[in-house]
């Protein structure tokens, strides 16, 4: 029998090459020759010139390979959906807003998950626009409020935040505020309604619990090859707050965004469901707003080897096989229009692709274009901290990977100028 110590080794070195395999490249003179997949084109060579054939045609087919081969199939429907309010109070962010705690329960097969959606809403107009998102480690931490429930989800562990044994507790209240401008939205007249995405689906590659667990025939114990992985899930868990949030006579509007792995799910929400008015893409990176086909920093093999759980398994076929593609993420984005888009990067932030970022929105304006929409109009990356805004917007800000005041005043300013 092989002694622990070698198997040891032996699963280090194979963790090892798998990683040397998809080192990331951070060099622009590598990046492969390649063509960028035409979004005017269907898969069997019909050219598109108009809105109604993109919509007719060319628009269900990505659609569809988003969803058999990236992000995975929802296997069906929910039997039930129900909400309560938990509690509400009119004196919230200074007094300037109401806030409202929305436990939202899901069931399917006899099974059921609760998450808790906190809505802060400006005072003085009879309904508002709100952004929707997820945030990492539980309500509590985008705020010092001392009324935001504290979840009781599993949590990942971070010291900063002051996050152990996977739970969180009084001491990572507020530790997020960084990230959350509330009472810049609230002064402009925008609300928050914001979610912990661990209580929709625990990050970790394990499908036993969360959302997946729900939709499970007998004896199931993971999803099937084209069925979701869990950023699929979490775009899911937006998509039932939105079953919610349009049935709320306080809310306009829903603008969904996300950072990071949560900008992957809230891109992925916004091409499932139109009823999202508009979409943030913070720092997305691959998977994300990112195109696939440049293999700059994160790629597709190096991101299904570290995160298993977050794609269909089918979209490991592509492991180091970008130039196979079909498809690529400006036809994600596409998928969104004619509705407002914001696409942001960081300068510092390579391993998110910012240059990829920026070209899949300007390739995606095409489609902006069909709909007499204004969107990139060049494919030149802007200055830092020179931001386009038009119907499909870009920003590439200084600093690094991160959610900052200065993207939170873009995206105020320009989604006043659309949903106001
Ligand atoms: C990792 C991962 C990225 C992801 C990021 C995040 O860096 O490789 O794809 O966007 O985590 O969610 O913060």
């Amino acid at each position: 029998m092989m002694k622990p110590v070698f198997i040891l080794l032996a699963v280090t070195c194979m963790m090892q090459s798998a990683f040397t395999q998809f080192e990331p490249n951070y060099d622009e003179s590598k990046v492969p020759q390649f063509e960028v997949p035409d979004l005017l084109t269907t898969f069997n060579g019909e050219k598109i010139t108009k809105a109604e054939q993109w919509e007719d045609k060319r628009r269900p087919e990505l659609l569809r390979f988003f969803e058999e081969e990236v992000y995975g199939r929802v296997p069906g429907n929910l039997d039930a959906f129900s909400f309560k309010l938990l509690e509400q109070d009119d004196s919230a962010v200074n007094g300037k807003a109401r806030r409202k705690q929305v436990a939202i329960t899901l069931e399917k097969n006899k099974r059921s998950l609760n998450f808790n959606l906190l809505l802060y809403l400006p005072k003085g107009s009879p309904s508002a626009p709100v952004f929707l998102g997820y945030n990492f480690h539980g309500n509590h931490t985008v705020t010092h409020d001392p009324k935001v429930l504290i979840t009781d989800a599993w949590n990942e562990n971070n010291e900063a935040l002051e996050i152990s044994n996977n739970k969180a507790t009084e001491a990572s209240r507020g530790k997020r505020t960084n990230r959350w401008a509330i009472e810049k939205m609230i002064d402009a007249g925008f609300g928050l309604a914001t979610i912990y995405y661990g209580e929709v689906d625990p990050d970790k590659n394990d499908f036993t619990d969360g959302l997946h667990a729900l939709f499970y025939k007998e004896g199931q114990e993971r999803p099937e090859t084209n069925e979701w992985g869990s950023i699929a899930a979490w775009a899911f868990g937006l998509r039932c707050a939105m079953d919610y949030l349009e049935n709320d006579g306080d809310i306009s509007k829903v603008v969904i965004f996300g950072h990071s792995r949560l900008g992957k799910a809230a891109l992925w929400a916004g091409a499932t469901d139109n009823r999202f008015a508009g979409v943030i893409s913070n720092d997305s990176g691959c998977g994300g707003a990112a195109l696939s086909k440049r293999q700059f920093g994160e790629t597709v093999g190096r991101i299904n080897h570290s995160f298993p759980h977050w794609f269909a398994d089918a979209f490991e076929q592509y492991n180091g096989k970008e130039e196979q593609l079909p498809a690529d993420q400006h036809q994600l984005l596409a998928l969104i229009a004619p509705r407002p888009l914001y696409v942001a990067s960081a300068v510092e932030d390579q391993w998110a692709d910012p240059k990829g970022e920026f070209l899949a929105a300007y390739y995606a304006s095409t489609i902006y274009g069909l709909y007499g929409k204004a969107g990139i109009t060049t494919d030149e990356l802007p200055a830092v901290d020179r931001p386009i805004q038009n119907t499909l917007a870009y920003h590439i800000r200084s600093g690094g990977h991160d959610v900052m005041d200065y993207d939170w005043e873009q995206y105020i300013s320009w989604a006043k100028k659309l949903f106001n």
